[in-house]
C-alpha cells in the first residue's frame, strides 16, 4: 500500500546565516495494506519528518512516496498536487501529532465527533452518540465531554486527540508518539484500539519512543539510526 524510496527531507534555515539540516535522509520502507509498521529511534533521529512528509506537512526534498489510494489508485505524495492532498487527507489518511494543539472554545465531544460531521454525513445527535460512546471506552470523564480541552491534562487531551483520530476510522492512520503523555492503562486502552482499527481493515504507521510497545503492537519495526 505504501513504497517509500529515498526520502530525504532538507530544511534550509537562516540564524546567523544559512543552515542545511538534515530531517531524515534516505528513508525505505513498505507497508502492505492492514500492517502496523512502528518507527523506533533516538530523539532528533527525524521520526516525525517521515510522518510529517507522509502526512505531506512537509514536502519531501528527494524520494517518491508512492501510496495506493482508493481514491485516485497510485498517487506518489510526494509530488500530488495539494487538492489531491487536501482529498486525500479528508477522505483516507489521518494523523496524530506528537504535540497536541487544541482548538480554543470547542468541547472536547465536538472535537471528537466534528470529523464525523463532515466526513460521514450523520446528524450531530448520531455523532454525539458515537463520540460519548469512544469518550467512555477511552476512560474520560463524563463531565469533562462539554468542557474545554484547553484545561485538561496531558494525558486527557492526548485521548481527545486519539478519539478525533480514529472515530472516522481512516484507510490510513499516522501516529506520532501517541501514548507519551498516558499512563500504562490508558496506554493499553489505546493499544487496544488501535488494533481494533487494524482488525477492521485500516493500515497504521506508528512512531513510538518505548521498544516493548513498539513490539507488542506492530507487524513490523523500521529502527533508526
Ligand atoms: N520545520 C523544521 N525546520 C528546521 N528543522 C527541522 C524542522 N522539523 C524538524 N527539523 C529538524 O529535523 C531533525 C529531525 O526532527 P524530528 O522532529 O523529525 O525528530 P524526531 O525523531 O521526531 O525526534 P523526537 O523523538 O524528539 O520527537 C531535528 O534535527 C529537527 O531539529
Ligand atoms: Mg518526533
Amino acid at each position: 500500500m505504501i513504497d517509500v524510496i529515498g526520502l530525504s527531507k532538507i530544511f534550509n534555515i537562516r540564524i546567523n546565516g544559512a543552515k542545511v539540516i538534515n530531517g531524515c535522509e534516505n528513508i525505505n520502507f513498505s507497508v502492505k495494506e492492514g500492517e502496523f509498521l512502528s518507527i523506533l529511534g533516538p530523539s532528533g533521529i527525524g521520526k516525525s519528518t517521515i510522518l510529517k512528509c507522509l502526512y505531506r506537512t512537509y514536502l519531501p526534498t528527494k524520494g517518491e512516496i508512492y501510496y495506493e489510494s482508493s481514491i485516485f489508485g497510485k498517487v506518489n505524495i510526494a509530488r500530488v498536487p495539494d487538492r489531491k492532498m487536501i482529498v486525500l487527507r479528508n477522505r483516507e489518511i489521518g494523523y496524530v501529532s506528537q504535540f497536541l494543539r487544541v482548538i480554543p472554545r470547542i468541547s472536547a465531544i465536538d472535537v471528537v465527533l466534528e470529523p464525523l460531521l463532515l466526513k460521514n454525513q450523520i446528524s450531530y445527535k448520531e455523532a454525539r452518540k458515537r463520540a460519548e460512546e469512544l469518550l467512555f471506552q477511552l476512560r474520560i470523564p463524563e463531565y469533562l465531554f462539554d468542557a474545554y480541552p484547553s484545561t485538561f491534562s496531558g494525558g486527557e487531551q492526548q485521548r481527545i486527540n486519539i478519539a478525533r483520530a480514529i472515530i472516522w476510522k481512516p484507510r490510513l492512520l499516522l501516529l506520532d508518539e501517541p501514548t507519551a503523555s498516558l499512563d500504562k492503562e490508558s496506554v493499553e486502552i489505546v493499544l487496544s484500539k488501535f488494533l481494533k482499527l487494524k482488525e477492521e481493515g485500516s493500515t497504521l504507521i506508528g512512531v513510538f519512543h518505548q521498544e516493548e510497545i513498539a513490539k507488542s503492537i506492530s507487524d513490523k519495526i523500521y529502527i533508526m539510526k
